[in-house]
């Protein structure tokens, strides 16, 4: 019988991405995936027009545009504190994670090690089995600040290790990985000669008034970092599939051959717009960071209320809470009741709290029924925390607006319109 290599048959399929699918198949809550569902920033709408109109239609640059990587240049340069070399360093991508794939297939041998911290972004599990890697976990501690033991993580260093991934802010804790944090890391990676790979997608989505720090930016890193990133969370545009890596020539030359086998390219009018959004003020970042604060903290209020027990993210926009009403730990059970279905993750996943996330939810108008419909708590209340950056509401075609019957939120959602909110569950598709 035909069948699939063995390769595919060691991870399984994205369990919030399947989630997405499921609730609107069923017209369910999608407590899943992580996307804004806001506008994009107009100005970029119409940047992404004006580049198809203009005739940016044929394959760009297999690793990027120029003007593309030449505007990536510099917004590092000031925003990351980092000198990179847009003809050598960087390579495009559709999106951080073809960045992350290619940059595993580029740098590590089979059966080599990577140290990646638990819980981690769901992709890193495939990512490592389809590159070979082995990865090696260390623990990030479920408690306020999320700090993880060094000790760990000297221990998790072995003859075979070949890189560290180091995702700040973090998906799924929102933890932000202090200086002090990552130069220890940095100090690890010179005494064991490591390569570092980051994933910074949220570096712009961090909250009270803490910093974004690119590992790349301490003494002697950017000689030994792969920075992985992209537009999708910094500019509201996650279906571009816009990325990039940052790395050293040496090794951005291995990046680019696997990147040209697997994509050739990532798309050329959208790397185009690309330019105008890296070019945006700074007082964009800094709008999208109070918005996103404003949203989590409504959404903190809004859990504690309903009995979860939450630890505030830092960064990102996910909450690990725990509907015991206990502090989340990586045996308190965490139970979905919005979602198209039971998270599988309570069965699979040793770590069963659970992962809400303040995009979508906290921005698509309020979720709830209209108010003649049962309400069903406490997920109802998640659409309490809306807008975009400056309040708005993506344009509706699902009927007028109606009030919202729950308080505090005198929200108002789409008469008929789909309910949208979202937790998943943390990192199912681990690997055993
Ligand atoms: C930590 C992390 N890295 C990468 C990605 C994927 O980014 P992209 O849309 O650029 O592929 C996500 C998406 O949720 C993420 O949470």
């Amino acid at each position: 019988m035909i069948g699939t290599a063995a390769r595919v048959g060691v991870f399984t399929e994205s369990v919030i991405r399947e989630m997405t699918r499921l609730a609107a198949e069923h017209d369910g809550v999608n407590l899943a995936q992580g996307f804004p569902d806001f506008p994009a920033p107009a100005e970029l709408l119409e940047a992404a027009a004006r580049a198809l109109r203009e005739g940016y239609n044929q394959y760009a640059i297999t690793w990027g545009a120029p003007n593309f990587r030449r505007a990536l240049a510099e917004k590092v340069r000031w925003f990351n504190g980092i000198t990179v070399d847009p003809e050598r360093n960087i390579t495009v991508t559709c999106g951080a994670t073809e960045a992350m794939m290619a940059t595993l297939l580029a740098t590590v041998n089979a059966g080599e090690e990577v140290i990646v911290f638990e819980p981690f972004y769901e992709n890193y599990g495939p990512d490592a089995k389809l590159s070979g890697a082995v990865p090696r976990f260390v623990p990030i501690r479920l408690e306020p600040g999320f700090p993880f033991d060094p000790d760990q993580v000297r221990a998790a260093v072995t003859p075979k290790t070949r890189a560290i991934v180091v995702n700040t802010p973090h998906n799924p804790t929102g933890k932000v990985f202090t200086r002090p944090e990552l130069e220890f890391i940095a100090e690890l990676c010179h005494r064991h000669d490591l390569l570092a790979i980051t994933d910074e997608v949220y570096e712009h989505i961090i909250y009270d008034g803490q910093a974004h720090t690119t590992l790349a930016s301490l003494p002697g890193m950017l000689e030994r970092t792969v920075i992985v990133n992209s537009l999708s969370k910094s500019y509201s545009v996650t279906g571009w599939r816009v990325g990039w890596t940052i790395a050293p020539a040496a090794i951005a030359d291995g990046i680019r051959k696997v990147h040209d086998f697997l994509t050739v390219g990532a798309a050329a009018p959208l790397q185009e717009a690309g330019v105008t959004a890296l070019g945006f003020p700074r007082q964009y970042y800094t709008d999208l960071a109070a918005m996103y604060q404003r949203k989590r903290d409504t959404l903190l209020g809004i859990l504690q209320e309903a009995g979860f027990a939450c630890l505030a993210p830092s960064g990102a926009y996910y909450i690990i809470c725990s509907p015991s009403g206990r502090r989340p730990s990586t045996r308190s059970a965490g139970v979905c009741g919005a979602c198209a279905r039971a998270p599988a993750s309570q069965q699979r996943s040793p770590l069963r709290g659970l992962q809400t996330k303040l995009g979508p939810t906290a921005s698509r108008g309020c979720p709830l029924p209209a108010p003649q419909s049962p309400v069903r708590p406490p997920l109802v209340r998640l659409g309490t925390v809306g807008g975009g950056p400056s309040g708005e509401r993506p344009p509706s075609s699902d009927g007028p607006r109606v009030p919202c019957n729950v308080a505090p939120c005198g929200d108002s959602k789409p008469s008929g319109g789909r309910r949208q909110a979202e937790v998943a569950p943390y990192a199912d598709s681990k690997p055993s």
